[in-house]
Formats: C-alpha cells, sequence, structure tokens
C-alpha cells in the first residue's frame, strides 16, 4: 500500500487486513498512523531510493492513491519487475465532464508533463499522466485503475459528505429551518469510501484488469439531501435559494470556506456526477444504499466533533446571517 496513513489508504488497508491479507505501508507517516496490523515501512516517495528496499520484495498487489505523477513513475517504474500487479487510485477528474451519463472511454484531460502537481488546479491533468505511467509501467494486463467520483462516509476529513447529515441533524435556525441550494436538475454521485475499499481488495484478489469509473448511484440533489434529513430526524422547515442568490451573497460551490457542499453551477456541471457506473458494477462494485452512508458519517461526524472548524460548509453563523438576510 503506497499511503495507508491517510482517509482512503487506511480503509484499503484495513479492508484487505480484514480479508487475512499480509499488509504493508509505504509512507512518511506524516498524515497519521497506519492500520493495526499492517506493517509500516517509512519512505518519502520523492527522495530516489524510496523504493530500494520494498524493491527487493515480491509482491502481489500494489495499491497507489498519490496524484503526483513522478512518485507514481518511480514507483510502478521501480516495482513492476516485483509486484504482479498495479491498482491505482485515479479520479473521475481525469476525463471531461461535459458527456451525459460519460462511461471510461470520455476524452482524457492533457496528461501532466511535469512530475510535480503544483497545485489541485491540474489535478485532473495529474491524475492522467499518473495513469498513463502505471500502464506504461505494467501494461493494461496488470493494471487496474479506478476513478472515484466524490467519496463519502466516516471520515471524510474533506467534510464535505458529512456537512448535510450534519447541518439537519444540528440546525443553525432556532427554528430548525435549514438552508439549501434550489437546484432540483443538479445530480449528485457518491460512493462509500468502505464500498469502493472493498472493491479495490476485492479487485486485487480477482487479478481484475481495466479502468473503470468509481461511482455511486446518480441522485438529483434534492433526493440525496432528503435522505441526508432522514438520517438525522430533521423535520424543520427547508428555506430553499436560488444559485444566483447564493453566488451573490459570496456562497461558493462544491467545497472550501463558506461553501454548500454538493452544489455545483449549471449547466456547467450537469454531467459531473452522472457517470456511467456499469463496469465497475459488472466488476462486482457492491453499492450499499445512501441513506446507510450518510447515517454512518453522521454518526462519525457526531464523535468528530461537530463543534470543530470545517473544510467545507457553511458555519452556523454564516448560515444564520445568510437566512436573516435572504
Ligand atoms: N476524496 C474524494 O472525494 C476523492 C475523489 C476522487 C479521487 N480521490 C482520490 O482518492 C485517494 C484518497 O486517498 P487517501 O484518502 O488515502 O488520501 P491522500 O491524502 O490522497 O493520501 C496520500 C497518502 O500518500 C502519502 N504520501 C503523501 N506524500 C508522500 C510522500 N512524499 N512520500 C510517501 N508517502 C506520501 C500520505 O502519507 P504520509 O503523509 O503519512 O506520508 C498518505 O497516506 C486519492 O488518490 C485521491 O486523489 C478522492
Amino acid at each position: 500500500m503506497l499511503g495507508g496513513t491517510a482517509w482512503l489508504g487506511g480503509k484499503i488497508t484495513t479492508a484487505a487486513l480484514r480479508l487475512g491479507h499480509d499488509v504493508t505501508a509505504l509512507a512518511r507517516g506524516e498524515s497519521g498512523p497506519v492500520p493495526d496490523g499492517a506493517a509500516f515501512f517509512r519512505a518519502d516517495r520523492d527522495s530516489p531510493d524510496a523504493y530500494a528496499a520494498v524493491g527487493r520484495q515480491s509482491w502481489d498487489a500494489v495499491v497507489d492513491v498519490s496524484s503526483q505523477p513522478g512518485q507514481v513513475r518511480r514507483a510502478a517504474e521501480a516495482l513492476a519487475g516485483c509486484a504482479r500487479r498495479y491498482i491505482f487510485v485515479s479520479s473521475c477528474s481525469v476525463a471531461d465532464h461535459d458527456i451525459p451519463g460519460a462511461d471510461e472511454s470520455a476524452p482524457l484531460l492533457p496528461a501532466l508533463e511535469a512530475d510535480v502537481m503544483a497545485s489541485m488546479e491540474t489535478y485532473g491533468e495529474a491524475k492522467a499522466a499518473c495513469e498513463q505511467h502505471v500502464l506504461d509501467a505494467f501494461g493494461p494486463g496488470r493494471a487496474f485503475i479506478a476513478r472515484p467520483g466524490l467519496i463519502a462516509g466516516p471520515g471524510d476529513v474533506s467534510d464535505r459528505t458529512g456537512y448535510w447529515p450534519l447541518r439537519f441533524a444540528r440546525p443553525a435556525s432556532p427554528d430548525g429551518s435549514v438552508l439549501v441550494p434550489d437546484a432540483p436538475e443538479l445530480a449528485t454521485q457518491v460512493i462509500d469510501v468502505r464500498d469502493l475499499a472493498a472493491w479495490l481488495v476485492g479487485a486485487a484478489e480477482r487479478k481484475v484488469s481495466g479502468t473503470f469509473n468509481a461511482v455511486g448511484e446518480p441522485m438529483m440533489l434534492p433526493a440525496h439531501l432528503e435522505r441526508a434529513r432522514q438520517a438525522a430526524g430533521h423535520t424543520g422547515p427547508l428555506v430553499s435559494v436560488e444559485p444566483q442568490r447564493l453566488a451573490d451573497a459570496g456562497v461558493n460551490y462544491w467545497s472550501g470556506e463558506r461553501s454548500l457542499p454538493l452544489w455545483l453551477p449549471l449547466p456547467e456541471y450537469a454531467c459531473f456526477a452522472s457517470r456511467d457506473n456499469g463496469a465497475a458494477v459488472a466488476a462486482g462494485l457492491k453499492l450499499r444504499p445512501l441513506a446507510e452512508t450518510l447515517a454512518d458519517v453522521l454518526a462519525w461526524e457526531q464523535t468528530a466533533g461537530p463543534d470543530r472548524e470545517r473544510k467545507a460548509g457553511l458555519t452556523a453563523q454564516e448560515e444564520r446571517e445568510l437566512l436573516a438576510a435572504i
């Protein structure tokens, strides 16, 4: 496991351990500990000898979550002779998002030429380069590339998928009102982190190769929000605000400060969250109901500290001010 000290990598490691596999996680150890039961190999993937020691052993599979083309290129080259398969966690962001129901054949962004992705502005291009490096070193028959969309569930440190169930559980307004974007035609599409992790490990066991959109079922934003409400037992009013009014009030899309998670501008993002997951499902991806994901991320949010500073969403104070002004 190249990574394993952060969210998805940790879940993949845990899933593999539960199935009885021996797992070694290679990381710096800056993001956190590796799950109990995994061996830890401390290395900096930006250093030239990062894979020298692990390259002398043999591996059934390598799983990589990096977004840095140089890290992936060096790892794939170093491990091609001692690992049977390479499982790479890419992203839907590698592909254009203007095709309704896009499958894996959607045109890709140009691959980043540099080894280092200097900012998230070139995330899609960087992941496209990483995919290419994996294919170059391992060939299509030994490479498994998963392109997740938004990953959801307990432990979501991006604070996006926990925002709505937590807000419905703890409305900012004393009368229980919750501010939501009026976006009935905006699709959402999330995949539970545990379903993704289990599928990646299973694909390694079954020696599946290929490139797959790793996404859940598309669902319109109001239906997603309704499930979040139900998970939280919210019965207060919804204050549905037109996108233009939200934008005028300085509310940001998707993530970050003063944002409404999962909200995106239309028509630019109409196809962003309606990708085809047919190939992944045929290759064994099993999706749990969204209601379960939202209930579990809410439970996690409650224990993680509901008043902590968040990387996404409106603060309670911001929401009260917006509700009063709108
Ligand atoms: N969140 C989403 O909704 C979403 C959507 C689509 C795709 N994805 C993809 O899903 C994956 C998420 O992975 P993740 O949750 O495990 O988190 P991550 O934050 O991407 O993990 C990075 C991992 O790499 C390690 N690392 C970073 N720099 C390193 C270095 N120089 N040398 C050695 N190790 C290094 C980190 O460990 P140390 O810091 O301990 O070294 C950490 O374990 C990523 O590939 C992401 O692009 C996410």
